[in-house]
């Protein structure tokens, strides 16, 4: 009887080592066909594993990280930096991306650096915890919407080339039959004449609506003056479509040599503009330019009804374009909702990619 409890007691540990093995494997076969990169690292930011898709992502085996800081995946400033969130968050407790993820920049074995979507959770185990970091690689998303965004741009400057050299000069034509008819008219019925003349400046007007709508999609002065010139144009050109306030700002001059990002920002604060337009109904806005330790900031005031602030879902496509044209730059941005009312939307970008 006693031999019997015995074995049983045996049997049951047995049983309990095997299904904590069974676990154990299951895990890690988890983690090994993971397609994700799932790195986990101590409190001090040490490398205990490295799964296998972790491998393939960084170039790294994992014996050859494991046990090193986690800052070797990563790029400046994070790099250097992160000893330090990490030390921050173990003192206040505040977040930067445990739970929130974000997009950002990592390190290659061979140095590279390359776009990845990082998500950290938080472990806590009996004794201590650990971090689980996440890691897709979306070098291939990232040239797609570069692709994207490339063909936009062709896009918007082939219509606003047809609009100026089609359009426009259909309607100069128009112009002036309108201006022969009211000479015809003349002799005949004074009423009738006014009437052409009317039609005539009518065209007329349309003429430099779509002038100006021709610049907006295709702005030459981005491209030969840069942006500064552009921008002063685009403050110009709003007041006259929409008959608004729009002024822009920009306290010292801001040299700024690299084309792609400055049509990069141009858009943006095109779109910004709109948008406080469309939706803020502002009367006056204001767009100012500065530089500032490195970096340009760009930012859009306006005097509206003020950002949503339930904002959740929207089908528009703006924000989104505005987000991932200035991830293409390397910046970020922010929307702000101001205390006298209106919205502020701030783009930072590094000067120098
Ligand atoms: N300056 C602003 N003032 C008030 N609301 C704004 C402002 N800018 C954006 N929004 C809000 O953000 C939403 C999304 O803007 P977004 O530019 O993405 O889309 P859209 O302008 O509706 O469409 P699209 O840009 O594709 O023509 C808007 O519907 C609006 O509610
Ligand atoms: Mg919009």
């Amino acid at each position: 009887m006693k031999e019997n409890k015995k074995e049983s007691r045996a049997n049951i540990l047995a049983r309990s080592e095997s299904a904590v093995r069974d676990r154990e494997e299951r895990l890690r076969a988890i983690l090994e066909t993971a397609v994700e990169g799932i790195i986990t690292i101590d409190e001090c930011g040490i490398i205990e594993s490295f799964n296998r898709a972790s491998e393939t992502i960084f170039g790294y085996s994992a014996n050859e990280v494991i046990g090193k800081n986690v800052n070797v995946l990563m790029s400046t400033p994070h790099r250097e930096q992160h000893d330090g969130y990490l030390e921050n968050y173990q003192h206040t407790g505040r977040a930067k991306i445990i739970g929130i993820g974000r997009e950002t920049f990592a390190r290659k074995k061979d140095g590279t650096l390359f776009p990845i979507d990082l998500s950290v959770s938080e472990v806590k185990l009996s004794d201590r915890r650990i971090f689980t970091g996440f890691v897709r690689d979306i070098t291939e998303r990232k040239r797609l919407e570069k692709e994207i965004l490339e063909i936009s741009e062709r896009e918007q400057r082939r219509i606003g080339q047809d609009l100026h050299d089609g359009l426009c000069q259909h309607l100069a034509g128009i112009e002036m039959l309108a201006q022969v008819l009211a000479q015809k008219l003349a002799k005949k019925t004074k009423d009738g004449s006014d009437r052409a003349t009317e039609i005539a400046k009518a065209v007329r007007e349309s003429i430099s609506q779509t002038r100006l709508l021709a610049r907006g999609l295709s702005p030459v002065t981005l491209e030969s003056e840069g942006l500064m010139s552009a921008l002063t144009e685009l403050a110009l050109n709003t007041e006259k479509i929409f008959r608004v306030r729009c002024m822009f700002n920009c306290p010292e001059v801001v040299k700024f040599n690299d084309h792609a990002a400055s049509t990069h920002l141009f858009r943006i604060a095109q779109e910004a503009v709109s948008n406080a337009i469309k939706h803020g109904k502002a009367k006056k806005i204001t767009i100012h330019l500065r530089e500032d330790a490195g970096h340009l900031r760009l930012r859009v005031s306006d005097d509206g009804i003020g950002f949503p602030r339930n904002f959740s879902t929207s089908t528009g496509m703006g924000l989104r374009i505005m987000q991932s044209r200035i991830g293409m730059v390397g910046g970020s941005v922010t929307i702000e909702r101001q205390p006298t009312g209106g919205t502020s939307v701030i783009f930072v970008a590094p000067k120098h990619r």
